[in-house]
């Protein structure tokens, strides 16, 4: 086969052939095909191995190390597509005509913009906080400038007609003494109109997943900014998604390479299942809760050290071993105490994650430029030979996305400590996806939990409880 005239297509390429010479993309039966409900499936702890629902927008395959958005390779999406193409094929369901890709970009380009939260942003002690925790007050904030425009979603309640207060004073619902200085008017409510059963998936639904796809990475460029004592970048109109990630980031605008890169980056880490976050964004939409809050409990799964962040631990081990000939050693010891290796293993894959055999040629690429990542970079390949020799065959135990996810986001000038923010900058568009899938034939997710505890026991009034009575 030719090599593509692009170096970084061509990388991508080859590395789909390698997988394709290693493994078939064969769909696993028991989670392909129609789904006829109820469904017997065996239901390990953590509901491993459970069937939450049906999807059409992406599939998993963990024996084989595959993974499909749409019916489309994950291979050929990082060969060919563009971070915003990919999430308009997972949110619609099919890859756009120029014109709906040239429609939408210009949406997200609108909607990067987000004056109001990046007033208010500052005003919380962003330094204090992590950059999840920051980015979680953002994606909160985000809500404030969508619900003046839409109606459809604001609750039926107390209307606050207006309220105005000079820059210093709280209103409040009852007049301060001495100065009344805030200015309020609430008006009791209008008589309550028949409650609407809200509208599933609405057009503002639709409106919040744009907002939230395009809002994210402003407030991740922005919390990032804060936090180093420099204000917020606006978003440049002039730049695509991921250039204008590490251009809010860094304040520079970055080379074609290095947004090509973390745009393949953001293509990777676009949906994936039904991961944690996933799975909680999904359980918070279920309820018909408002979709920013849906994607805050998304932000917030996901920056449990379990599922993100092993990427930056992934660096401090390489650090820590430090040179090629201390691998062995050090995996024979983290063996040995049992300890799990950051960058390794997954709940699904059981062999080569797909999104790392991607990233790991594009970590070659950058090394060559970028010398303080190269000694990591040489170590991360003999630990990878290591752990795959000894674990890889026996436990299924490969490296996954996080193992070179650090050493490429290091490379592109991003802090370590927002990479897990460049998570989730990317996961909105899966959460989003399957939300507004999920919603189409909403059951709120309620499962049950095997009571294991006393019955018929005697209430015993306080005044008789003697310390250790109680019950085991
Ligand atoms: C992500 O769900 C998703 O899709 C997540 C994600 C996404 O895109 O959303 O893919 C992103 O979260 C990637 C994972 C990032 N986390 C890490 O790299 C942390 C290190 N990995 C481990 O903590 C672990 O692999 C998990 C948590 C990811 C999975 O753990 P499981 O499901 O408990 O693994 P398992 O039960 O399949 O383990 C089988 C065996 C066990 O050995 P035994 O008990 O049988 O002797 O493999 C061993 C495990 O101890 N094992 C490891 C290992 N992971 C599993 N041994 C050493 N190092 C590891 N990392």
């Amino acid at each position: 086969m030719a090599r593509h005239k692009d170096p970084i297509t061509a990388l991508v390429l080859e590395a789909a052939a390698r997988a394709r010479r290693e493994t078939a993309n064969e769909p696993e039966p028991g989670v392909t095909g129609q789904l006829a409900w109820p469904v017997q499936c065996t239901v390990g702890p953590g509901l491993e191995g459970a069937i939450a629902c049906e999807s059409k927008v992406g599939y998993v395959n963990g024996s084989r190390g595959w993974l499909v958005y749409r019916g489309y390779d994950i291979f050929d999406l990082a060969a060919h597509s563009t971070f915003e193409e990919t999430a308009f094929l997972l949110l619609h369901g099919h890859l756009p005509t120029h014109a709906e890709l040239e429609t939408y970009g210009d949406r997200l380009q609108q909607r990067r913009r987000l004056p109001k939260t990046l007033r208010l942003l500052p005003s919380f002690p962003i330094e204090e906080l992590t950059a999840m925790a920051a980015l979680r007050i953002g994606v909160n904030l985000m809500r404030l400038n969508q619900s003046s425009h839409d109606s459809e979603r604001q609750r039926p309640g107390v209307v606050v007609e207006r309220i105005g207060t000079d820059e210093d004073s709280i209103p409040m619902e009852t007049l301060p003494r001495g100065q009344a200085r805030a200015v309020y008017e609430f008006r009791p409510p209008p008589p309550a109109a028949p409650r609407a059963k809200p509208a599933l998936s609405s057009g503002y639904d639709w409106e919040a997943c744009d907002r939230l796809l395009a809002g994210t990475a402003t407030v991740a460029g922005a919390v990032h900014r804060i936090r180093t004592g420099l204000l917020p970048l606006e978003p440049d109109p002039a730049l695509g998604h991921a250039a204008n990630l590490l251009y809010m980031i860094s304040g520079t605008r970055p080379s074609e390479q290095a947004a090509r890169i973390l745009d393949i980056a953001l293509i990777l880490h676009a949906d994936h299942g039904m991961n944690a976050s996933t799975f909680a964004a999904m359980v918070v939409a279920s309820t018909l809760a408002d979709i920013y809050f849906a994607v805050g409990a998304g932000v917030g799964a996901l920056s449990g050290p379990l599922h993100g962040g092993a990427n930056e631990q992934v660096l401090a081990i390489l650090a820590e071993i430090g040179s090629p000939r201390f691998v062995r050693p050090w995996v024979r010891d983290m063996r040995a105490r049992k300890g799990r290796i950051m960058g390794f293993g997954h709940r699904v894959y059981k062999a080569y994650d797909p999104r790392a055999r991607v990233l790991q040629p594009l970590t070659e690429i950058l090394a060559r430029d970028h010398r303080a990542i190269r000694p990591l970079y040489a170590v991360a390949q003999a630990l990878e030979r290591e752990v795959v020799a000894t674990l890889g065959h026996d436990k299924g135990v490969f490296p996954n996305v996080d193992f070179y996810s650090g050493l490429v986001y290091r490379a592109l000038g991003v802090p370590d400590d927002l990479f897990t923010v460049l998570f989730a900058v990317s996961r909105v568009a899966g959460w989003t996806a399957r939300i507004m899938e999920y919603l189409q034939h909403n059951r709120i997710f309620r499962p049950r939990a095997v009571y294991s505890g006393d019955f018929g026991l005697p209430y015993v009034p306080v005044a008789q409880r003697a310390a250790g009575t109680a019950p085991a």
